[in-house]
């Protein structure tokens, strides 16, 4: 790749643009909602006590349903499941119910778990932190399934196409 070098911040998007990073599902449930939303803004954030940061836009029906909830789950799904990336990314919990349109199960504290999700993690949110048009919420696994195989998982330049069912 050429480098070209720049003083606005135009340089930063350039960079991040480029950038290939795993993409997650996170959902949540609250109040008798349950919900979720495609997610490239995430890490894990410290080793002990394992925990790990998953930022929602504010704007986003995830988020509003985040903020009331106790839990957040977090699904890696297979690189060629762009049509259940398609279904949490560009569909909005405001319009429509994604969790009708895919394979779920209720887990404990009411978590959805996605059945066709190739590994996820769960656990309680300790730590909320706003962080500009974002909302990080860390949680800190407690359960979950580890990959059965060494599989490719969707990344984000695979995904960089969808339209965003929200609006940053
Ligand atoms: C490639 C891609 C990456 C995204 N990354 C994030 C993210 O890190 N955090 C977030 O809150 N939304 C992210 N979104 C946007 C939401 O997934 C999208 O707006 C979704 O429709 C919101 O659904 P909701 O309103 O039901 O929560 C991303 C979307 C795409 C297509």
């Amino acid at each position: 790749m050429a480098m070209a070098a720049s003083a606005s911040g135009d340089a930063f998007e350039g960079v991040a643009a480029e950038l290939d990073y795993p993409m997650l599902i996170a959902t949540t449930s609250a109040d008798g909602e349950s919900t979720g939303c495609l997610v490239g803004f995430a890490t894990q954030v410290s080793l002990q006590p394992a925990r790990f940061l998953v930022c929602l836009s504010d704007k986003n029906y995830t988020h509003a349903v985040a903020t009331r909830a106790s839990h957040l789950a977090v699904h890696y799904i297979a690189a060629d499941q762009v049509e259940l990336a398609r279904l949490f990314g560009e569909q909005t919990g405001d319009v429509i119910n994604k969790l009708a349109r895919c394979d779920w199960r209720l887990a404990a504290d009411g978590l959805p778990v996605l059945t066709g999700a190739e590994c996820w993690f769960a656990g309680p949110i300790v730590q909320v932190v706003p962080f500009g048009d974002h909302t990080g919420f860390v949680i800190e696994p407690d359960r979950g399934a580890a990959p059965e195989r060494s599989a490719q998982l969707l990344s984000s330049l695979q995904v960089r196409s969808l339209e965003p069912g929200h609006g940053a």
